[in-house]
């Protein structure tokens, strides 16, 4: 029998919990609406064996995704790992193959070669496919109804690189996937590749371009006319470095950052950069057009946020990691090569930022974040029109994760719906889903859904209203 380690990344709520589950009907307390109809999909990264390596950052585990199904006023829970080639080839040896992210010099020979995607990031319907996605490797599609994996995606053939970024974006204009591959010529290459792909799930245009140095390309923002790449040093550490045995990212606290904006549909040599001083952003909340200008929201720390890629060699430094959302303003017109404006939004320190999403793209009044006080989190909502944020603050042994807004109808106004938002209650070790009003998040969950059943924390997630959560009718890779 395997076990694993004894380390913060495996410990309390963060341990394993690996349960491919099936649950109608699950216990409510207070109401849940009945005009909510849809799916609420996300994805956790949940080892299915002990690491080889101890040592390793926590988002090295295999996707599990979880789909909490809304119907009259009801919800179930299904949740199935993503049957990935490296999962498959995983569960036929009995252990772990592969060794620490990112870094192939660590696996077991016998998967020399093979595909190391673990589709452990975001999960999110286009073209009547559930994408699982991760950003060092092609999607992987799932039947968005069972939850089956139907397989690796490349959208007919057309996707034009090796890997797909975890952040496409929905253009709710077109019903375009926006979405780009980074490290698109290998692993710390420069290149970059944009791509849209059609509501029938073909790629119809793309552009190459160069990064101004290689740096974790995480996140974009996406206007009517432009798709923006933040830039900032969140370094890689080369073949060498992996092969002496550094993590494949490290925080550079000198260099500059930039701002990309490429005309969407546009060649890979109009990309304009804008550059500002060094400072930390990893999730964009959204982005417009004014006019000549490109307003950038996205969340913003002085210095290095993620303590798994502290500086090369040297120890996580978190005294810049206070967090807030910022808007980053640049000139098109304007020779200047800096930034125009820099705005700070909200005073509310938090990550993980999520808009109506019908409103990605456009100018837009609000948005949710997930924030962190000292020990307690918080869901906080920022109205940009009054310039007020309320908050929501969880009880202290609840750590809680990505918000996501459901619409109360298709038509109904921006922010005229609610949020859900999971939690692990860390004395009962069971898993919860808050739903809010969503502009009335101080007054505290409407109701509460409890899971039987402790579900690792999960990264991104999104919502489908009951139109788009349909079989594909398409063979699934492997019954479980
Ligand atoms: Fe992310």
């Amino acid at each position: 029998m395997s076990s694993f380690p004894d380390v913060p990344m495996f410990a309390g709520v963060n341990a394993p919990s690996r349960i491919e589950a099936d649950v109608n009907d699950l216990e409510v307390s207070g109401e849940i609406p009945r005009e909510i109809d849809g799916a609420f999909y996300r994805v956790a990264a949940d080892h299915q064996f002990p690491p080889r390596f101890r040592d390793d950052v926590p988002f090295n585990g295999d996707g599990l995704v979880s789909m909490f199904r809304f119907h009259h006023g009801q919800v179930s829970l299904k949740s199935r790992y993503v049957k990935t080639d490296r999962f498959l080839a995983e569960r036929a040896a009995g252990r772990a193959l592969f060794g620490r992210y990112r870094n192939k010099w660590t696996d077991d020979p016998q998967v020399a070669g093979m595909n190391r995607n673990i589709a452990n990031t975001n999960v999110l319907i286009h073209h009547g496919v559930l994408l699982a996605l991760r950003e060092d490797s092609p999607p992987v599609a799932l039947d968005p109804v069972t939850l089956e994996t139907l397989g690796n995606w490349d959208f007919h053939g057309t996707l034009p690189g090796p890997t797909c970024s975890a952040h496409c974006k929905i253009d709710p204009r077109t019903g375009n996937l926006v979405g780009f591959g980074y490290a698109a010529k290998g692993d710390f290459s420069r290149d970059v590749v944009y791509f849209e792909v059609s509501p029938q799930g073909r790629v119809i245009h793309s552009a190459w371009f160069e990064l101004p140095y290689f740096e974790m390309q995480h996140d974009c923002g996406i206007t009517e006319h432009h798709i923006c790449f933040p830039v900032v040093p969140i370094m890689g550490a080369g073949e060498a470095g992996l092969k002496a045995g550094l993590a494949f990212y490290g925080w550079d606290p000198q260099r500059e950052i930039y701002l990309g904006v490429l005309p969407r549909f546009g060649r890979g040599d109009q990309i304009r950069w804008f550059t500002a001083p060094n400072q930390f952003t990893s999730h964009v909340m959204n982005a417009h057009d004014d006019g000549d200008r490109v307003r950038f929201d996205t969340c913003v720390a002085a210095g290095n946020l993620f303590p798994f890629f502290p500086e090369f060699g040297k120890p996580f430094d978190p005294s810049g990691a206070a967090v807030r959302l910022t808007r980053w303003s640049v000139n098109l017109e304007s020779r200047a090569s800096g930034f125009e404006e820099v705005e700070t939004l909200s005073s509310f320190i938090g990550e993980f930022p999520r808009t109506d999403d019908r409103y990605q793209s456009r100018p837009y009044r609000h948005g949710w974040l997930l924030g962190f006080t000292g020990a307690r989190n918080q869901l906080g909502h920022v109205d940009l029109k009054s310039g007020e944020t309320e908050v929501w603050t969880a009880p202290q042994t609840c750590p809680v994760l990505e918000p996501c807004f459901i619409p109360r109808a298709s038509d109904a106004p921006e922010g005229d719906g609610w949020i859900a938002q999971a939690l692990t209650n860390s004395e009962t070790m069971l898993s919860e889903l808050n739903l809010f009003e969503a502009t009335r998040i101080a007054a505290g969950p409407i109701a509460t859904v409890k899971v039987p059943l402790r579900l690792k924390p999960a990264y991104h997630g999104s919502w489908a209203e009951a139109a788009r959560v349909k079989p594909t009718g398409l063979p699934a890779r492997e019954a479980t």
